[in-house]
């Protein structure tokens, strides 16, 4: 996400001018373990009520925050998409195709450059 700066402004010792352009990166936020304990394991329950220390708010931002947040957002997350993929992954464990080249594409948002061909696997 970016944006530019309407006026100067200081974060601790960093001052920035108006007119800077400012980026946040989930890619990095995500990966500070301050924020995401044990950042590169696969910890589902990081995100559930279960878990003592979820991130702190700004710190996990697909959908923006603050009063110009996506309306969206929780149409979004209890979307089929979450139900479809429960569904699935119940019976079908999916597997990368081996040696399919992974790669990102970091653009507006970040995705696998030549997508990521799967074979599914009966559980
Ligand atoms: C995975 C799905 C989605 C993601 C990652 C997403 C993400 C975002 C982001 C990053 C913004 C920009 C907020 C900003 O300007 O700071 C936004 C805005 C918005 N989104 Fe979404 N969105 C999703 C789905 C949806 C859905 C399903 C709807 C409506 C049914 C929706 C409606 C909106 C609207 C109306 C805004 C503009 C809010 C405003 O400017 O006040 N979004 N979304």
């Amino acid at each position: 996400m970016a944006a530019a700066l309407v006026q100067d402004y200081s974060i601790e010792d960093v001052h920035l001018p108006a007119g800077s352009l400012v980026l946040v990166s989930p890619f990095v936020t995500q990966r500070d373990a301050r924020y995401f304990p044990r950042p590169l394991r696969f910890d589902p329950e990081r995100w559930t009520s279960r878990s003592q220390s979820g991130p702190p708010p700004y710190a996990y931002f697909p959908f923006s925050g603050g009063p110009r947040s996506c309306l969206g957002e929780h149409l979004a997350l209890d979307s089929k998409c979450c139900s479809s993929w429960a569904t699935i992954a119940q019976r079908w464990r999916l597997r990368i195709v081996p040696g399919y080249p992974l790669e990102l594409l970091p653009l507006i948002s970040l995705r696998p450059k030549y997508g990521m061909r799967m074979r599914p696997e009966p559980r």
